[in-house]
């Protein structure tokens, strides 16, 4: 009896809805819904949805009235939970922590768990009429920006170096975040900042008018892919970035948002400007001499909707008189307005509401439990484990039993410095530090912080002294934090900042052979080459910062508890000194990241990382060893695991071109995959090799003849090695005469 009763009420419900317009008639196609929209509003309507604010800078585009459409607010921030909506949210690790688990399906699951927060959040913000910032559904999340430079302050917002691992992670964002559902958007991502960001950040005049001369190649093969990827993957928005590219400002650069945007990649989105990137273009950038003008480049290059900052009155609210003077066509107006009202309408607005499973979400689904389990295990899946001197971890179940566990540094029981920048704020309980997490598995932690902020300018060493001379275990705490490393605030250098340094050498020689553990807060690269080295500092695991459920996943971790064996992998080169990476301003890719690096071994590679367990690679097979030129080339590799214990291993596999005709990396990354692998157990990995991954750019994509080579491991080819053949190779060639990669 419910089913049917339940469907003849929606079937009311919709014919009833149906009647108003034609733009809320479910039945219809979300096309011709749109034409009627677009078609029904003025200029002046039209000019004021542009905006963020409509005409004033601050609050949501404006309601229309006469056709019952309701307000609207832009700038929803999702890059890893729900970011400065009103209340509480779940925090996971950051960004670039994510990167580290090399695993696309916890990135889905995180975005998923974000989506589901977000909408939860934003039906009660619309019940009660609340649309102010960050209330929405539209998120400027994820950030693709390549990690080009060490001292970045931005950093810990991406995804690391590497333009495919970068992709890869992204794509599983944008589909995590706007959900599987064949009709309804969960709520629409935007990727962000396009493009060719990354450079200066802490000058304020640097940040907001840095001119990024970037060559075509660098631009194509290093700043552009994961955007593609981004938009192949169905993100309903990009946003246009700070930065000039070689001149011409992103925000009104035509080539960018349009022909190679919209005429290459076909993107039937929006672009948002970054906040006040459309002012600064006179501002700042003094490209345009006037408001008018600016409004008319911008909109004209492909941007869809502003988000101002410092002006009043937005920029874009002026484009009325622009069309009056033949500056902007009506046609162009429509077309910049429709993907706004095409996101708002796969967001479920113009629907009746009970056809969109996504408003049932609600409070029970903020910060539940599966939530929290999913942030403590995000956050073990991001930890790389950079030194196990003697298997110094993981810690024996006896001692965790019986003995003192000491925890020190600044980031060992301070709540504001483990969630890095653009965090969710959960509740105060939910929060772990790495003394809290740990005292839930050893009977006695004692704690002495040394320094009170990441800064460590003042530096306590009495009380540490005495609390590590008493303890049979000792866990160090440093790193960096938003004090340190963060949007516009780039690093002075490589260094622990502060005492810190100062604060581990007496620690292991208070020590005295006790064992040191040290853990690592950051994101940006530190120089830890003491640390490496010394005898004395038994492990070493980079944890970037995991955000709230920091201490249990330690705890977990340092006992190896449940499976919890480190398989996080470096997502960025740490470079062994300043003298091995070129200047930021510098936007040229030679020398800079693993794909272009100098002979000189860095501190750690990309790609680095060990486990509690060993891994054996063997048999790795191609499907075939000549390949035409657009053809497509399956392999597998073996691996198995010769240690002691369960753990997970990723995979990676490195492409290296013979004789390209035109400058390549040195290799590429082109596969990579995260598998559990039981105890002395086998698991054969198998890989798919596109044409796509072999493409050079030659002023177009070129698929080209020659010879090739794979490396297949669980580490970059030629480096640091793990165990004994840690890395295996094969060679394949392509045959045939060199092909548009549009003609394969
Ligand atoms: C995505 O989130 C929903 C809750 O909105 C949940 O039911 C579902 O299991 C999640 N999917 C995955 C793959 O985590
Ligand atoms: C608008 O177009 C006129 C005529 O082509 C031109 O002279 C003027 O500079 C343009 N104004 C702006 C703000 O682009
Ligand atoms: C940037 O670095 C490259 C490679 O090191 C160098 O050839 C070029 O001259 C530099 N450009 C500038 C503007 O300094
Ligand atoms: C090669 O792989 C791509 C996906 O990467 C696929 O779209 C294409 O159809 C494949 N081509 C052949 C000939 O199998």
């Amino acid at each position: 009896m419910a089913v049917p009763y339940l469907t003849a009420v929606l079937l009311l419900a919709m014919l009833s809805w149906g009647q108003d317009f034609p733009f809320r008639d479910p039945t219809l196609p979300w096309e011709e819904r749109l034409d009627d929209l677009v078609n029904r509003l003025t200029l002046d309507e039209m000019v004021l949805q542009m905006s963020k604010g409509g005409v004033m800078w601050n609050g949501p585009a404006p309601p229309i009235e006469r056709l019952g459409i309701r307000p609207y607010i832009w700038n929803t921030e999702c890059l890893r939970g729900d970011v400065d909506a009103p209340g509480w949210a779940t925090a996971f690790p950051q960004a670039l922590g994510l990167a580290a688990s090399f695993s696309p399906s916890l990135i889905y699951r995180v975005a998923n768990a974000t989506a589901t927060e977000v909408r939860a959040k934003h039906n009660h913000f619309v019940s009660v009429g609340n649309y102010e910032d960050h209330t929405g559904l539209s998120c400027f999340s994820p950030v693709l920006n390549i990690m080009r430079h060490p001292l970045w302050g931005r950093n810990q917002e991406t995804y690391g170096e590497d333009p495919f691992l970068t992709a890869e992670l992204g794509v599983a964002f944008v589909k995590g975040l706007q959900g599987d559902h064949p009709r309804y958007v969960k709520a629409s991502a935007g990727c962000k900042h396009f493009d060719v960001h990354g450079g200066p950040e802490n000058i304020p005049t640097s940040r907001l008018s840095f001119d990024a001369k970037v060559s075509e190649r660098d631009w194509r093969m290093t700043f552009l892919p994961q955007f593609e990827a981004c938009v192949r993957a169905g993100t309903f928005s990009l946003m246009c970035s700070y930065n000039r590219i070689n001149g011409v400002p992103a925000c009104a650069n035509k080539r960018l948002l349009t022909d190679i945007l919209r005429g290459e990649w076909g993107f039937q989105g929006y672009v948002v400007s970054d906040e006040g990137a459309i002012e600064l273009i006179m501002m700042a950038h003094h490209y345009t001499q006037s408001i008018l003008e600016t409004a008319v480049a911008s909109v004209n290059a492909g941007c869809n909707l502003e988000v101002t900052c410092v002006l009043k009155r937005n920029i874009f609210s002026y484009i009325g008189e622009a069309v009056a003077n033949g500056n902007i066509s009506l046609e162009m107006i429509k077309d910049r307005v429709r993907p706004l009202f095409r996101t708002r309408m796969r967001l479920g607005e113009f629907d009746p509401p009970a056809m969109n499973p996504y408003n049932a979400l609600g409070p029970g689904d903020v910060q539940n439990d599966a939530h929290h389990q999913l942030a403590l295990q995000a956050a073990i899946q991001s930890f790389v484990l950079l030194k196990n001197r003697n298997g110094a971890l993981p810690l024996r179940a006896e001692d965790v039993r019986s003995k003192t566990l000491a925890v020190t540094g600044p980031f060992a029981d301070a709540t504001a410095y483990l969630f890095g920048s653009y965090t969710p704020i959960p509740e105060l309980r939910y929060i772990y530090t790495p003394r809290r997490g740990l005292a839930t598995v050893f009977p006695k932690v004692t704690f002495a912080a040394g320094c009170s902020s990441p800064r460590c300018d003042k530096y306590s060493p009495t009380e540490v002294k005495s609390t590590v001379e008493a303890a049979d275990i000792v866990v160090v705490c440093l790193g960096t934090g938003i004090q340190m490393e963060t949007e516009a605030w780039d690093r002075p250098d490589l260094a622990l900042p502060g005492h810190q340094l100062k604060l581990l050498q007496d620690v292991v020689a208070w020590a005295a052979g006790r064992p040191v553990i040290l853990l690592l807060f950051n994101a940006g690269p530190l120089d830890i080459s003491w640390a490496k080295a010394h005898n004395g500092v038994g492990a070493i695991l980079a944890c970037f910062f995991p955000a709230q459920a920091t201490g249990l996943a330690i705890a977990k971790v340092l006992v190896g508890d449940e499976g919890a064996n480190p398989a996080g992998r470096l997502p960025a080169t740490w470079p062994a000194g300043m003298h091995q990476v070129p200047p930021m301003e510098n936007y040229t890719m030679a020398g800079r990241t693993y794909r272009y690096y100098g002979d000189d071994p860095p501190l750690y590679p990309f790609g680095y990382g060990l486990s509690y367990t060993l891994f054996r690679y063997s048999d790795l097979v191609l499907g075939a060893e000549v390949v035409p030129v657009c053809g497509n080339l399956s392999l597998s590799v073996v691996v198995e695991n010769v240690g002691p214990r369960d753990g997970e291993e990723v995979v990676q596999l490195y492409l290296r071109w013979g004789e390209a005709s035109v400058p390549v990396p040195r290799w590429q990354l082109v596969g990579f995959r995260r598998v559990l692998v039981p105890q002395g157990q086998v698991t054969k990995v198998p890989f798919l090799l596109s044409f796509h991954q072999r493409a050079v750019w030659a002023g177009e994509w070129r698929l080209e003849p020659g010879s090739f080579t794979l490396f297949a491991g669980g580490q970059q080819p030629f480096q640091e090695t793990r165990v004994p053949s840690n890395i295996l190779r094969a060679d394949f060639s392509v045959l045939g005469s060199a092909l548009k990669r549009s003609q394969c």
